[in-house]
């Protein structure tokens, strides 16, 4: 099988589609799709698959999430500004049984005041956040140990 241990969902939120471009004091240079290959190598050293959906509507990232709830074993969340502000994803991510790392590239907490509430937090296994690129390949470690996965 290819991977064997199950498909992990990478969600991103709002305004993602434009990393690159977007404030790359920020953000980086890096595009979306670079970060997504570095989550792919990283899921299947651990014979996970990865699945990715990006959308600037709530909904269908609540819709994604409904979706996961039979599909993925692990789901790794950067909802962009949604974080701040959706409950729905909160009350979405709530009901999908399995690990939940919630997922930035910069470090909300050390930003502007109303960056630090985070609504996935509460419902996340744990939170990565402030290393760019390298934090797809570190949130998909903390899916590996969630689900005591060891490297192939
Ligand atoms: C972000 C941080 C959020 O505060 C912001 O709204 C984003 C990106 C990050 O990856 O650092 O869109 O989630």
């Amino acid at each position: 099988m290819k991977h064997p241990n199950g498909e992990v969902l990478l969600l991103s939120g709002p305004n993602l589609d434009l990393l690159g471009e977007r404030e790359p004091e920020i953000y980086g240079s890096e595009t979306l799709a670079d970060h997504v290959t570095t989550a792919q190598k990283a899921a299947s050293r651990f014979g996970l698959g990865l699945q990715h959906v990006q959308s600037n509507h709530e909904g269908d990232l609540i819709e994604a999430i409904h979706e996961a709830r039979a599909g993925a074993v692990a789901l790794v969340v950067n909802a962009g500004a949604l974080t701040h502000t959706s409950w729905a994803l909160h009350d979405a991510l709530s009901a999908f049984d399995g690990p939940i790392i919630e997922l930035h590239l910069s470090n909300p907490a050390a930003r502007e005041p109303f960056r630090h509430v985070s609504t996935i937090a509460p419902v996340a296994s744990g939170v990565v956040a402030g290393f760019g690129d390298l934090g797809y390949e570190l949130a998909l470690i903390a899916v590996a140990r969630c689900l005591s996965l060891e490297e192939a």
